[in-house]
């Protein structure tokens, strides 16, 4: 006999006396209806859940019932060109809630299906399944949000797994899913973001923005973030640091900064004080500052520029004390930016001490005291550590550019930053793709976001001093900014 059944003896029959016994396991028959009553019950509840689970889906599959059943043939067809019909022009005229509503809605279900089809694969081969009791045990894929450049997908982790267990899983995941890059953002407790990045937004350089109608110094546009979104630079109540290597960008920064304020320096709402002891970078723009502020290259004329710009804050600050606790720029006591260019030549290589001493003690003196009385220091170097920029934590506000090592990338923007994907050290040094790009950190958000600079080239910067320099003209009127926010 060949096969065995429950109610037959398990023991195998072996003719032979002195061979060991052999034992198998029963075999029961179920019965075809039940196995057929089974399916058909998980089958049914498949269809359910998945009727309750896509309400929309109903609503349409409704709606095209309805039709049917009314209007026949013809109100199908109404259907099928009023309905795109009404989404083009949607698209068309208010393209921006309908990406909001609409395309991001559907690219993230699309996106979605994507994900839940490679999940369980990546997901086992890439050992964040772990074994419990002989069950694999899968982290939940949640709700995924895309933009054109990033998706960003909702997981729920298994009991006992944290947030660096995806991290250290991070390549495999991207490559897992075909995307560039995969961020670990940490969410709720027992629930992470993974910010998969499946095209470079920055694979393009961004151009010069246009000079602004309107100037907010809390949100200067200089450039674009990673998901499309605009780049607002902060300026109005903070200080700010930029460190890059060279070759990084950093000049690009400045002249977009510079470039985003031009309307509120034509009306004397801002004055920049521009520092630039390399001659190489601010100085394209000479005739720009001296009209609307000063401009100073050598180290004993830059020290002069900046303890004047200390008198004349101290002095504010006396004029102003107890009248008002937070500076709006006027006329009469302009929003100043001092710029200063390569600010470790002046804090640290300059040979004569004095000088250096001096330029460590105007800029600490204005970076404590020049917050609420509108003045406000803008300092690039290439080096972050703290025997050359002592002075670094008096910045609030910080971007890190291309650097050479790892370890400067926590210095920049404090620790742990690149832990959470703040990789500056592995931006491009191909001037095409990487200069100008930067990770940044939002103040609502700890996890940083990479950006990039759009690129004021030396036409931009000769046009904006031909045309600004010259003489201001009537016509632009910037709304006071650090008031308006
Ligand atoms: N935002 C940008 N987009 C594209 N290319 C850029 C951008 N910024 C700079 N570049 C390119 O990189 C080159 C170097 O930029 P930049 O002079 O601004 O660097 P830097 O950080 O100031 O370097 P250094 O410290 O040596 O002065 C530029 O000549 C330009 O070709
Ligand atoms: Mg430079």
């Amino acid at each position: 006999m060949s096969t065995f059944s429950g109610e037959q003896i398990t023991q195998v029959n072996n003719p032979d006396p002195f061979a060991p016994p052999i034992w198998r396991s029963p075999v029961f028959h179920t019965p075809g209806w039940i196995i057929a009553l089974v399916q058909l019950w998980r089958l049914l509840a498949a269809i359910i859940g998945f009727i309750l689970r896509h309400p929309l889906l109903d609503l349409a599959a409704g709606v095209v019932a309805v039709t049917w059943l009314n209007l026949g043939w013809p109100g199908l067809v109404l259907l099928a060109v009023v309905v795109p019909g009404t989404l083009a022009l949607w698209w068309r005229w208010r393209p921006g809630s309908f990406a909001r509503f609409i395309a991001r809605s559907v690219l993230g279900k699309w996106r979605r299906w994507h994900y839940r089809r490679h999940w369980a694969a990546v997901m086992t081969i890439g050992r964040l399944a772990p074994l419990y009791r002989g069950r694999v045990l899968l982290p939940e894929l949640g709700k995924v949000s895309s933009t054109p450049y990033t998706d960003r997908v909702q997981v729920r982790m298994v009991s006992g797994q944290s947030a660096a267990d995806f991290a250290s899983r991070a390549p495999n995941l991207a490559h897992g899913f075909g995307a560039m890059l995969c961020r670990v953002r940490t969410g709720r407790p027992g629930a992470l973001v993974l910010e998969l990045v499946r095209r470079d937004a920055f694979a393009a350089i961004i151009p010069a923005l246009p000079v602004p109608q309107h100037v907010n110094l809390r949100a200067l546009h200089v450039g674009r973030r990673e998901d499309g979104s605009p780049w607002l630079a902060r300026l109005h109540g903070t200080h700010l640091l930029i460190a890059g290597a060279t070759g990084a960008g950093k000049g690009s920064l400045l002249w977009s900064l510079v470039r985003a304020m031009l309307p509120a320096m034509r009306e004397g709402l801002v004055r920049v004080l521009a520092a630039d002891p390399k001659l190489m970078e601010l100085a394209f723009g000479r005739g720009l500052f001296e009209r609307y502020g000063a401009y100073a290259c050598d180290p004993l004329a830059i020290v002069v520029m900046l303890e004047d710009a200390v008198r004349g804050m101290q002095a504010r600050a006396a004029l102003l004390a107890g009248k008002q606790r937070d500076h709006a720029p006027t006329a009469e006591h302009p929003f100043t930016v001092v710029l200063v260019d390569e600010v470790a030549f002046l804090t640290a290589y300059l040979p004569d001490k004095a000088v250096r001493e001096r330029v460590k003690a105007a800029l600490a003196t204005l970076t404590t005291q020049g917050r609420a009385v509108g003045y406000c220091v803008v300092a690039a170097l290439q080096d972050p550590r703290k025997e050359v920029m002592s002075i670094r934590n008096l910045f609030p506000d910080k971007i890190a550019m291309r650097l050479d090592e790892p370890e400067q990338v926590d210095m920049v923007l404090g620790d742990g930053a690149r832990d959470r994907g703040a990789s500056a050290d592995l931006i491009s040094s191909d001037p095409a793709t990487g200069a100008g790009v930067a990770f940044i950190r939002l103040e609502t958000d700890p996890d940083p976001v990479r950006v990039r600079a759009a690129w004021v080239c030396d036409d931009d910067i000769r046009a904006m001093t031909a045309k600004h320099a010259a003489g201001a003209q009537p016509g632009l009127r910037p709304v006071e900014a650090g008031a308006a926010a």
